[in-house]
């Protein structure tokens, strides 16, 4: 397959087996992202007969693809545009809630309904904000200002659809807890459903986060991994997915990085494949499969200096990450 080059990749063979973790390591500048983002992912989408971008150069990719069913390259990009979406709706933990809220004793005395629990429909949610909690004004030659709404008081919703109470809290004050408080208390009610709606968030390291937190604030990290909590919260499927990170560990801190990898693992024991871009050589000792590019970043990179199981890139005398992967595996 040939087209500008756009990159330092040359002609390269890879495969990866289905159903483990494969990490993609190599020096920065290697073609690590490039291998990942401009040729795995959408060569494997037009394997499943979407077509986007055109793959860049390579010879072949070896997978037994008719057991796939799709490919996610879970990115850092936001989990949406508004300010009204946030985790709980991500994880379609939110209509759980409103009907959780609908139904107590209050709010059916008033007549209401799940949709006045709603930020997205007129109703419940603050008229002025409609929901959002702020207000924009657009300034000339300026950034715009956000301000908190002045009606509801960056509350979003009615004060008399907050009065409406389950087990003590307002629908505010739980949407400002944070995913582990939130986990505590719904157990103490007995909400089993919602508990394990938000169990996924708390394995994938994002207890501190409220429940309610604008996606419009939340980092990149972040929002990958509760990217990564929504397809866990699936469960197992009939659907096989290979799921695409690019250096998910960045910036996290060692205990989270463990918490990164137990969800991985959680990916696999579903039956899907994981194919990681890595830096971190903690992680380079678990991975099941590695394609190490190199040898060096730029022009003198774009090439798979070794291929196979951690134990057949220790041979490799010239990559770098096979000969770190010999100290640590003695041999
Ligand atoms: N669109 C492009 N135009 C020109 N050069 C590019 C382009 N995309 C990537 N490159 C070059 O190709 C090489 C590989 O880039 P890539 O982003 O794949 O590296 P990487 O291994 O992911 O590095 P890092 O670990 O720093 O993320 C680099 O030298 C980069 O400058
Ligand atoms: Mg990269
Ligand atoms: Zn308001």
């Amino acid at each position: 397959m040939s087209g500008s080059r756009e990159n330092n990749l040359k002609n390269i063979d890879v495969n990866f087996p289905l159903g483990c973790m494969t990490l993609v390591t190599g020096v920065s500048g290697s073609g690590k992202s490039t291998l990942v983002k401009k040729i795995l992912y959408p060569a494997l989408q037009r394997e499943k007969g979407i077509f986007n971008d055109k793959p860049g150069q390579f010879d072949t990719i070896k997978a037994p693809f008719e057991k796939i069913s799709s490919i996610e390259f879970v990115d850092q990009n936001p989990i949406g545009r508004s300010s009204r979406s946030n985790p709980v709706t991500y994880i379609k933990a939110y209509d759980e809630i409103r009907s959780l809220f609908a139904k107590q004793t209050l709010a059916k005395n008033r007549g209401y309904q799940a949709k006045h629990f709603s930020f997205n429909v007129d109703g419940g949610r603050c008229d002025h904000c409609k929901g959002d909690g702020n207000t924009t004004i657009e300034m000339q030659f300026m950034a715009d200002v956000v301000l908190q709404c002045e009606h509801c008081m960056g509350k979003r919703f009615k004060k008399e659809v907050l009065e409406v109470e389950f087990g003590g809290l307002s629908l505010d004050q739980l949407l400002e807890m944070s995913v582990d408080d939130a986990i505590d208390f719904f157990e103490k009610e007995n909400q089993t459903k919602m508990v394990q709606k938000l169990k996924p968030l708390q394995e994938v390291g994002l207890g501190y986060v409220a429940l309610g937190q604008p996606s419009t604030t939340l980092s990149g990290g972040e929002a990958q991994r509760i990217k990564l909590a929504s397809f866990i919260g699936r469960g197992i499927t009939h659907d096989k997915i290979i799921f695409i990170f690019d250096e998910p560990t960045t910036g996290l801190h060692f205990h989270d990085i463990n918490k990164l990898l137990r969800s991985f693992n959680a990916l696999i024991d579903q039956g899907h494949t994981v194919i990681v871009v890595e830096h971190n050589l903690d992680l380079i000792k678990c991975a099941d499969h590695l394609i190490d590019l190199g040898p060096e970043g730029g022009k003198n990179g774009g090439s798979v200096v070794a291929m196979g199981t951690p134990e057949e890139v220790s041979k490799v005398k010239d990559s770098f990450t096979g000969q770190y992967l010999k100290e640590k595996l003695g041999n």
